[in-house]
């Protein structure tokens, strides 16, 4: 690539660099709950933590309540004032408000709080299931594994370490098992709506000490040990890797404060043998005692220190362009410009627009 001179900086793509006001404003904060929480598809939990009639799960939307209920094999959501539990059997909806819900994509429960939603959960994730569609949707799946935690950053930098893979230089256990040629040739695929797919490689985890081939119990019709990610506006990310799958659900607490709730999934047909060894796989890099989420965990609540209310405003560049190959940084430009779109403000300098659309509400 040609070294780029002012100009040609000046006349690159749109999103080259962010300012860190995105994280850390808190009138942009409460923009994003309105105008993008409260707007889009969000997958809330999974049919399979809710088989019986009458089970149901609670989660919050944009500050909102909401519950999914098993009513006879057929998943309702609905909004609800006050609730104390997130999950049980038996709720009564009577007076509530139904949302708009359906179950796609492997199984999950995805509702929104729009009454008139322009898309439906298909039209909304644009195809950026296509690459794992087969794999998680030809056999019924179920959640093995769930747990939340609470991290003191701001939403996207989650959503941006699903999305940049250079921070893999910090993750020791992907150092050892993936860098290879076929691993700098993944390449990042935008979708509309902001979404991005990153395409798979073959992952040698017989290369890391105590680790296995996965390829064994792979999901149906997956070559083996593939590691398939998508990364789904505004900051829900799917991850299908050799035997194990997770998802990650963002809830966004305040500009510096998010809950993240993971899930991890295994097929329902698994044998009690096979469902061990999923949970080995899911465990050795994404459970308690697995070293590749807390790094991520840590990597963004240091960024989340480092740029937290009150500190002097900043520019992170995003800029890096290689083909779209795995480090090539267009899964953040798209997503940003998605971002921008929703809000109305530019992401390199999102308080003036804000000031300037404050004006002409006036
Ligand atoms: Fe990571």
């Amino acid at each position: 690539m040609a070294p780029r001179n002012h100009k040609n900086w000046l006349r690159g793509p749109k999103v080259e660099y962010i300012s860190s006001e995105c994280y850390n404003n808190y009138s942009i904060y409460e923009q994003e709950i309105e105008q993008i929480f409260a707007k889009v598809w969000v997958p809330m939990c999974h049919t399979s933590e809710m088989c019986n009639d009458g089970d149901f799960r609670s989660t919050q939307i944009a500050h909102q309540n909401v519950v999914a209920l098993n009513m006879k094999g057929d998943i309702q959501v609905f909004l609800c004032p006050s609730i104390d539990r997130p999950s049980g059997n038996g709720f009564d909806t009577d007076g509530l408000k139904k949302l708009h819900s359906e179950v796609k994509h492997g199984g999950m429960v995805w509702t929104t709080l729009d009454p008139n939603p322009s898309h439906s959960v298909e039209e909304w994730t644009c195809g950026a299931f296509d690459c794992i569609a087969d794999a998680i949707d030809t056999e019924e799946m179920e959640v093995f594994h769930y747990h939340k935690a609470i991290i003191d950053t701001n939403y996207k930098l989650w959503h941006d370490t699903n999305s940049e893979f250079y921070h893999d230089f910090m993750h020791y256990f992907n150092r050892v098992s993936g860098f290879n040629d076929e691993y700098f040739a993944r390449k990042n695929i935008p979708f509309d709506n902001g979404h991005v797919n990153v395409s798979t490689f073959t992952v040698n985890y017989e290369e890391y000490e105590g680790f296995e081939d996965r390829g064994e119990l792979s999901f149906p019709n997956l070559p083996p040990n593939q590691w398939y990610m998508v990364d789904l506006f505004p900051g829900f990310n799917f991850n299908l890797r050799g035997n194990a799958y997770r998802s990650d659900t963002v809830t966004p607490l305040g500009p510096n404060r998010v809950l993240i709730e993971f899930r991890g999934y295994g097929l329902k047909k698994d044998t009690p043998e096979e469902r061990n060894t999923r949970v080995k796989a899911h465990n050795s890099i994404w459970g308690p005692f697995g070293r590749n989420l807390h790094e991520d965990l840590i990597g963004v609540a240091g960024q989340g220190t480092t740029m937290r209310e009150g500190t002097e405003a900043r520019n992170i560049l995003h800029g890096r362009h290689e083909n779209s190959t795995i480090h090539d940084e267009v899964g953040m430009r798209h997503y940003y410009e998605a971002w921008g779109k929703f809000l109305g403000v530019s992401p390199m300098n999102p308080l003036a627009m804000l000031q300037e659309n404050l004006y002409a509400a006036e």
